[in-house]
């Protein structure tokens, strides 16, 4: 009987054809994920297994953790830290570099991630998810520091995202494209179910948290103004509009079938550098949508070519279908 090709088997089979396979690396997906399958039965049961509600605490960006941050910034580190192949690991949800563990080796990569994403979905039964990126380690083999981490995106060995919806979907990169592969609880693997993901170029679809509007830049306005005044507007034609509070779900749906995703400069978070973060959001799914054949930009610059200043830096974040994006930096460029 074919069960069908299972994430390990992909990774090994992608690692033949495109660099000496170590077997490091499949080794540190393989960990990435069990980390993703046990948050994943910990959402699924809920309420059942009492995981819904407050942590009674905040993390370093002054956010209320909910239980479910907690728990899975603890699986993602009980589930990375021993294995041999991560340095050092970094977190939306921990003020500083976590370090690895003296009994454990340090291995050559740096893994960085948002444990849960829309985490105010949580407690509705909304979609959330996990995002990841991996860096390479400085090849010194010392303790790593924070600006260790604070490569550009486009450095990213590998980056991904697990949606937890109506199903566990696993959605990965290493550079060589995109592929999506579902959890099948009869069997307990991730098996590919959508290979070689791309981003349609045209799409009447569009993401935006509509309430933040008078905060908008001109050029932002402009853009939804025009989608918004429908067929009897410039565009001539009507768009749609989906919000679903998690990144995850959203940009999951513009690898599906276009449109863009857009949190971008405003008002409100001006001061903080945006509302997403560049190291656990921005870059890996920047880089997802890339090799999807799209495009991420801040409105005014490639966001994987930034130079990150910060470990919890922020940054505006507009991606998605590559015509639409590249029109709303036209809108930016023209001021
Ligand atoms: P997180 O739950 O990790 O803090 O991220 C939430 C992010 C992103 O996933 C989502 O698109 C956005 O914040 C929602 O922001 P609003 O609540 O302002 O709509
Ligand atoms: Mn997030
Ligand atoms: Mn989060």
């Amino acid at each position: 009987m074919n069960v069908g090709t299972t994430v390990t088997q992909f990774i090994i089979e992608e690692q033949r054809r495109h660099r000496s396979a170590s077997g490091d690396f499949t080794a540190l997906i393989n960990d990435i994920v069990i980390a993703v399958k046990s948050i994943a039965h910990s959402v699924r049961r809920g309420g059942l297994a009492g995981v819904l509600g407050g942590a009674g605490s905040e993390n370093v960006q002054g956010e209320i953790q909910k239980k479910l941050d907690v728990l899975s910034n603890d699986v993602f580190l009980r589930c990375n830290e021993w294995g041999g192949h991560v340095a050092a690991m970094a977190s939306e949800e921990m003020d500083d570099v976590y370090n690895i563990p003296a009994e454990y080796p340090r291995g050559k990569y740096l893994l960085l991630f948002d444990p849960l994403d829309g985490s105010t979905n949580t407690d509705v039964n909304g979609i959330i998810g996990t995002i990841f990126s991996v860096l390479r380690a400085p090849e010194s083999g010392g303790r790593p520091v924070a600006t260790d981490f604070l490569q550009a995106g486009a450095e990213q060995v590998a980056a991904g995202m697990a949606i937890y919806g109506p199903q566990t979907i696993l959605v990965l990169t290493t550079g060589h494209g995109v592929n999506a592969f579902t959890l099948d609880d009869s069997i307990g693997e991730f098996l590919l179910t959508h290979p070689d993901m791309r981003v349609p170029e045209e799409s009447v679809e569009y993401a935006i948290n509509a309430s933040n509007e008078r905060f908008w830049a001109p050029p932002v306005q402009r853009y939804i103004g025009e989608c918004r005044a429908g067929r009897e507007g410039p565009r001539g034609k009507d768009f749609n509009m989906r919000w679903m509070g998690a990144m995850v779900g959203d940009v999951y749906r513009v690898l599906c079938r276009g449109g863009v995703f857009l949190y971008p400069w405003d008002t409100k978070t001006a001061a903080k550098g945006g509302k997403l973060r560049l190291m656990y959001e921005a870059n890996p799914v920047a880089m997802l949508i890339e090799q999807a054949g799209g495009l991420a930009s801040t409105g005014t610059q490639r966001i994987l070519d930034l130079q990150p200043d910060g470990l919890h830096q922020r940054v505006p974040v507009i991606m998605g279908s590559r015509h639409e994006v590249e029109r709303i930096v036209a809108y930016h460029l023209e001021g």
